[in-house]
């Protein structure tokens, strides 16, 4: 493990005897405040010389955390200690992200503190333009994001010195330069993909509107909020936000653990959210919808494909979650209530219900306690605001930035040790060099 619990509200309770070779070892027991046990193992391998495999990480509690508490077999999630839903209810992203991003809900002058930072760095260098032109126009965007983000920390060397120390000195403004820029870069990727003339941000609109602005804007029709679409895409924002050591929020944390900069290291979890068992299945799903409804399926057939491995129900089934993700649970009810007060018809929605309520009774996925994560029905809900598909995955980045930049902060803030696993070598033994070829 890569923090110290002395660092955290844990403490060591009890230990446990391990015995290898005849000899028996004893490892403390690490309680976290939820109650959540690990056996702390850092000095397995130096005792003992044996190391522990796991694949896939699924037992492996890789670092200490004050951020996000999940508990998959409950469906409960809590950012900071505040449960989803009510954050759901009461919060707004921005709100939502000053609360993971500094541990504690800011005071009314704090949040207007914090968007007024936020709104005043929307900008982008016009260098940037140029940048953009470098690309195929049919980049896809989380490539040119992933790009940008790095590309952006090469205008603030004094925030990207990979000196943890002056780093973190300049951590607010970078805070607010990702949160807010994150945003630009997208709208612009989507302005670029189709030739479009780029929009620069106004002063007089927030998070939300100023996003929809930069990305739909006209030169003979300025984009015009509804509200209903800015409060929804508020929501998927804010259900985006964190959600403790998945994927790309590991990666986000391993390269900061050498010691690299902040823009760095989400520039990489851009990259690790990109795949379709991640965040790029949001996109997955809604392809996988419109392949059914062009195979002229309600689902069935789909879901008998999937239960005998020849296709996978993209959206359902988490490494964490054991039953209802809470997310996907709020973000069914958005998509109910968005297609009705827009008057949104889409014979996807009808497939995807169908399919959850096939899947929720089929004894494969019951017994494999396999239930709709956040994905399942955020495709549909961006789709209906008129989200491109490729721009999906773009969109949970944007949700997800304040989890990433709250995780580089702890490790930044709390540990030196560089994460770095050991492995099971299966390969070759030593075996001499031999061949003609030079
Ligand atoms: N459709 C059909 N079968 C599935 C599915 C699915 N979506 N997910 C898991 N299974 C089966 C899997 O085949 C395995 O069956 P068996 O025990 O017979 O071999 C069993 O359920 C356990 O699955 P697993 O692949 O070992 O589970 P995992 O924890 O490694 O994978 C997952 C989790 C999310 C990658 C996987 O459920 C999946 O591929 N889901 C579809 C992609 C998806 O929706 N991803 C978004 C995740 S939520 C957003 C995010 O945080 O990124």
């Amino acid at each position: 493990m890569s923090s110290d619990p002395s660092n955290s509200s844990s403490a060591e309770t009890a230990s446990v005897d391990l015995t290898l070779d005849g000899k028996t070892y004893t490892y403390p027991i690490i309680v976290g405040s939820e109650d959540e046990k690990a056996i702390d193992l850092r000095k397995l391998r130096a005792e003992t010389g044996y190391i522990t495999y796991d694949d896939g990480y699924g037992n492996t509690g890789s670092c200490l955390s004050k951020i996000t508490y999940i508990d998959g077999e409950n469906g409960i999630l809590r950012h900071r200690g505040i449960p989803i839903d009510q954050l759901a209810e009461r919060s707004t992203f921005l709100c939502t992200s000053y609360l993971i991003i500094y541990g504690k809900l800011p005071n009314q002058a704090e949040l207007e503190t914090f968007r007024k930072k936020v709104g005043a760095n929307s900008g982008l260098n016009e260098n940037f333009k140029n940048h953009f032109e470098g690309f195929p126009r049919d980049s896809h965007p989380m490539a040119v994001l992933s790009s940008m983000l790095n590309a952006l920390g090469c205008y603030h060397p004094e925030m990207t010195s990979n000196d943890r120390a002056q780093d973190l000195e300049h951590f607010d403004d970078a805070a607010a330069f990702l949160l807010s820029k994150v945003r630009s870069i997208a709208a612009m990727t989507y302005r670029m993909s189709k030739g479009l003339p780029y929009n620069y941000p106004r002063k007089d609109l927030r998070y939300v509107e100023n996003f929809l602005h930069m990305m739909i804007t006209e030169p003979h029709a300025e984009y015009e909020a509804i509200p209903e679409v800015t409060a929804a895409l508020d929501l998927f924002f804010l259900l985006h936000a964190d959600h403790e050591q998945n994927c790309s929020t590991s990666t986000v944390r391993m390269v900061a653990s050498s010691g690299a900069n902040m823009f760095a290291s989400v520039s990489a979890g851009v990259c690790a959210l990109w795949g379709p068992l991640h965040g790029g299945a949001n996109a997955a799903v809604i392809k996988m919808l419109e392949q059914i409804h062009a195979d002229g399926d309600d689902g069935s057939r789909f879901i008998e494909a999937a239960k005998t491995g020849k296709a996978r129900l993209m959206g359902f089934g988490h490494r964490v979650y054991k039953n209802y993700d809470p997310r996907a649970k709020i973000f069914g009810q958005v998509a109910e209530n968005l297609f009705t007060t827009l008057g949104v018809q889409d014979p996807l929605l009808d497939i995807a219900r169908h399919l959850e309520q096939a899947a929720l009774s089929d004894p494969y996925f019951i017994e494999r306690k396999l239930y709709p994560n956040v994905d399942f029905y955020s495709g549909i809900v961006l789709k209906a605001l008129g989200i491109p598909v490729d721009m999906f995955t773009v969109m949970f980045a944007i949700g997800r930035m304040p989890g990433w930049i709250a995780n580089w902060k702890e490790i930044a803030e709390t540990s030196n040790k560089i994460h770095r696993p050991r492995q099971i070598y299966t390969g070759a033994v030593k075996t001499d060099y031999s061949t003609a070829a030079k």
